[in-house]
């Protein structure tokens, strides 16, 4: 719903939130007036916090509107992106109403317009509005809907298009959160299948499902060799979105699905495993970013594919000294069954190729290395197409999403390359190791335009933030939705 200056009167609202920055702007003081509340004074008396993304719940009682949240704007000129985005993430959670009215024009500056605003209110108060899906006998909690929500703002078609498209950004990251946040027993392979599924046929994408007999046909022999310790059986998950009329220049989405990670044989000690359930977190990224691609339309066709298995111990499971052969034909030395992501994932790469892509960016919780060297809040990245990677970096930026590239050098293809008895080995050694893992699947993808994405550190949030809790963050579901939607441009 739109509402101009003028509803302001008649507003069926109960709550509003406004953006103050340190010296209020026009636009502030128009609503306050037209409610009748002195938000000038309270500013000065120090009764907002006016820091960049604070929120303030302003000390008014009255008629028309019963509360007005302050989201900080800071000094009101370099009003990030990011400040709106967490403003509005804050006060999701503290919004109690049943119906909320954003005064659009208090976010807006030269750097920022209305659009902009719309689009960010949309996804912090959806991201923000989150709560980890729990089995809690007793629970309760509700995510934050937005069918309450009006904007004070200007009549404008292009303002309500932007606040669609930040609900679809963040609805799409918030279903990658829930993926990563599901305990393993219920998200296996096929429940993850399954979910695919489901959603190909809510928005009208294309799928298909590869059982284990059919993996096993084709000989994708790295994701056989991860699946071979366990019970459950592995799928690769196909998806396509047709974005123009003839299938080709294609972009490839290539996730890790692995749905839980013990280390096999080179296990993983007791400390190290808990959280493992998290290691699909380049799936659901992969999954989120086609929900969102799915509803955006962009004109670029783009194929997903999905390799899934867990990583389990039993008389039958790889063996490190096994020497395995790939989908493509080339052999691994298995030095450490822990490594077994890439494995997943060389097959996946070459699968989408055989689909049609013509670019790949693979997405995995690959290596604690990338953690080691970056931290818990940058991607890691590799690539060996600069322009392509421009792109995404871009996306990224524009999203708020930290990547950081690494190098790939032919140093380190050499010991991806070094095995007595096969055409790789898996675990070249643990210096630099986020690099191996990256450039293990690079060569599989051979010379065509590839980013990979270590998200291992980003996947999952130890601490809660204005947009989300602990858990799952689905990162790159937006940097990987804004890139396909510039590739379209
Ligand atoms: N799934 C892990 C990587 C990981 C670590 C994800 C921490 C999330 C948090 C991956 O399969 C793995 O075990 N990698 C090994 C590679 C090593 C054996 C070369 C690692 O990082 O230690
Ligand atoms: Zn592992
Ligand atoms: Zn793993």
């Amino acid at each position: 719903m739109q509402l101009t200056f003028t509803d302001v009167q008649h507003m069926n609202t109960t709550t509003l939130v406004i953006g103050v920055a340190k010296h209020p702007s026009e636009a502030v003081q128009q609503v306050a007036a037209a409610i009748n509340v002195p938000v000038v004074d309270f500013v000065k008396a120090g009764d907002v916090d006016t820091t960049a993304g604070a929120l303030t719940k302003l000390p008014i009682a009255h008629d028309i509107v019963k509360r007005v949240y302050a989201i900080g704007l800071g000094d009101g000129k370099d009003i990030s992106t990011e400040t709106v985005r967490n403003g509005f993430g804050l006060a999701a959670k503290a919004l109690k109403a049943s119906n909320v009215t954003i005064a659009l024009e208090t976010f807006t500056n030269d750097v920022l317009d209305a659009q902009q605003a719309a689009y960010l209110a949309a996804e912090g108060l959806v991201l923000g509005g989150y709560n980890v899906p729990n089995y809690k006998t007793t629970s309760n909690a509700q995510d934050v809907t937005l069918e309450a929500v009006a904007l004070l703002a200007e009549e404008d078609e292009a303002i309500m298009e932007s606040f669609t498209v930040g609900r679809i950004y963040a609805e799409a990251q918030n279903e990658a959160r829930s993926l990563v946040n599901m305990p393993p027993n219920m998200l296996t392979a096929t429940a993850l299948a399954d979910y695919a599924v489901d959603l190909a046929a809510q928005f009208d994408l294309d799928v298909e499902v590869l059982t284990k007999q059919e993996i096993t046909e084709l000989g994708m022999g790295g994701i056989l060799a991860v699946n071979k310790g366990s019970v459950e059986e592995p799928r690769v998950i196909t998806l396509k979105y047709k974005g123009t009329d003839n299938w080709d220049d294609v972009i490839g989405l290539v996730g890790k699905g692995v749905t839980y990670d013990t280390g096999g044989y080179s296990l993983k000690p007791k400390d190290g495993m808990v959280g493992m359930k998290g290691d699909m977190g380049g799936a659901a990224a992969v999954l989120g970013a086609m929900r969102a691609i799915a509803q955006l339309k962009p004109a670029k066709n783009v194929v997903a594919v999905i390799g899934s298995t867990d990583n389990m111990i039993s008389g039958e499971a790889i063996k490190p000294d096994d020497v395995i052969t790939m989908y493509n034909g080339k052999t691994v030395e298995v030095l450490n069954t822990d490594a077994e992501g890439r494995l997943v994932l060389a097959d996946a790469v070459v699968y989408a190729q055989q689909q049609g892509a013509k670019a790949i960016v693979d997405v995995a919780t690959l290596t604690g290395g990338v953690i080691v060297a970056l931290g818990m809040d940058k991607t890691g990245a590799l690539t060996n197409d600069d322009a392509l990677f421009e792109t995404l970096l871009e996306a990224s930026i524009d999203t708020d999403e930290f990547v950081w590239r690494l190098p790939l050098t032919e140093n380190d293809k050499k010991r991806i390359r070094k095995s007595d008895v096969a055409d790789y080995n898996n675990s070249p050694g643990r210096d630099g190791h986020m690099i191996f893992g990256g450039g293990f699947v690079g060569e599989f993808v051979g010379d065509m335009p590839w980013i990979h994405l270590d998200i291992a550190g980003t996947s999952e949030a130890k601490a809660a933030s204005p947009i989300g809790q602990a858990g799952g963050t689905g990162v790159m579901v937006r940097t990987l939705t804004a890139f396909v939607e510039q590739l379209a441009e």
